[in-house]
């Protein structure tokens, strides 16, 4: 099979490719990734030699570069990773969400109808939900739960999902969703909580924590987001959303406090900051459907997977300190420059 990841730059779709270049040496592995502040091709290091992977920067919005791309490829399938993926910068500036999340979707359904694509795969979040108050621990989202969402973010990719759906009920585009809950794990960029806290509590810098720090989050390893799609892909029936979690909510401030606590660093690191926009209160998932058609059960609970990843930032520091200081943006000029 030849399978488009779109995002595989980034932090969950480089997960995935290194997941799928590994398990399935028969698949060729095409990632598309425009390299936006988010993608990182150090991320992909580990792979880039493999004779069944093979990059390709450009936008999945730019409809003819798209459409030959996939004239060229014949993909069997895609597998949708690529966007604009940060709450608070959707905050700052709307618009370029609505450019990749919506457009970039349209645009990536249309070549999919046209070249014949034999499944399409959109990776949403559980923020197309909305969010659950903090006094009902008993509710959770289900695939029925409305969409009704928050920010520009989740609103982006909430009307992306309404595409995806409407490609297949008008033009039968075999199309699935999976909507998973926040996830940690290796090469996450440092602006999302987790890697912020590692990387600048490792600097003894203060930990920003918005309002009192007891909006709940529902924890997923990455590796276990992977492994809901792959098999989401390869026997999820068409037309269906899959809701992707593992049951390990968490608020902000016992986030903070595990991380703090397992680096050895004070707690006076933490600094309550103003709180975000429409800060959503919680995310909860409820998994049952993926577990009960397809078997998909988490290998690791919050408490497993944590101290993993803090020894992954520790073991890799390099990776996040060339982020920070800017150093992986030079690595596509420097890797390819003399190749353009
Ligand atoms: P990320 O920001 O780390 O990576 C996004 C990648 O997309 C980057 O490599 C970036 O360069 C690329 N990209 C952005 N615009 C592009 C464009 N126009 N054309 C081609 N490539 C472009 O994001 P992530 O956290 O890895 O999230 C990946 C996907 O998973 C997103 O669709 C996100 O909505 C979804 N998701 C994320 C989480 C989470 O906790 N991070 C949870 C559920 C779902
Ligand atoms: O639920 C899935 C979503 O999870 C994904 O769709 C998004 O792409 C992903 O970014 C993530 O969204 P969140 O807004 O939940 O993640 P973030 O890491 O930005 O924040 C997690 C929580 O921590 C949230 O309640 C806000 C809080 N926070 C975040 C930052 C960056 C702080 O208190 N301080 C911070 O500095």
């Amino acid at each position: 099979m030849k399978i488009l990841v779109t995002g595989g730059a980034g932090f969950i779709g480089g997960n995935f490719v290194h997941y799928m270049v590994n398990k399935y040496p028969e698949d060729m592995i095409v990632n598309l990734d425009l390299l936006t502040y988010a993608g990182n091709l150090e991320t992909l290091k580990p792979v880039e030699d493999k004779p069944n992977y093979k990059f390709v920067r450009g936008d999945i919005a730019d409809r003819r570069f798209v459409f030959d791309l996939f004239e060229k490829e014949k993909f069997d399938v895609v597998i949708n990773f690529a966007a604009e993926s940060h709450v608070d910068r959707s905050i700052k500036n709307p618009e370029i969400f609505v450019q990749t999340n919506v457009l970039g979707t349209t645009t990536l359904l249309d070549a999919a109808n046209a070249f014949g694509v034999k499944r399409y795969h959109q990776v949403s979040t559980d923020e197309v939900y909305g969010d659950l108050p903090l006094d009902r621990p008993d509710l959770f989202f289900t695939e029925e739960t409305p969409l009704h969402t928050s920010s520009p973010y989740s609103s982006s990719k909430a009307s992306a999902d309404l595409f995806v759906m409407a490609y297949h009920r008008t033009f039968g585009t075999p199309v699935t969703i999976s909507r998973c809950s926040n996830n940690y794990g290796p090469y996450q960029f440092p602006e999302k909580f987790i890697p912020l806290i590692i990387s600048r509590a490792m600097n003894d810098e203060k930990i920003p924590v918005y309002g009192e720090g007891l909006n709940v989050r529902d924890w997923l390893h990455v590796y276990d987001h992977c492994v809901a799609i792959d098999l989401i892909v390869r026997n999820g029936k068409v037309g269906e959303v899959y809701n992707v979690g593992g049951h390990n909510e968490r608020t902000n401030m016992q986030i903070v406090e595990t991380v703090l606590s397992a680096l050895g660093k004070p707690l006076s690191l933490i600094e309550h900051v103003a709180d975000r926009k429409g800060h959503d209160r919680r995310y909860a998932i409820d998994p049952a459907k993926i577990t009960r058609e397809l078997g998909w059960q988490p290998k690791y609970s919050f408490d497993t997977g944590i101290p993993m990843t803090i020894d992954w930032y520790l073991q890799n520091k390099e990776w996040w300190e060339n982020i920070i200081s800017g150093e992986y943006q030079q690595y596509f000029e420097k890797m390819y420059g003399d190749r353009l």
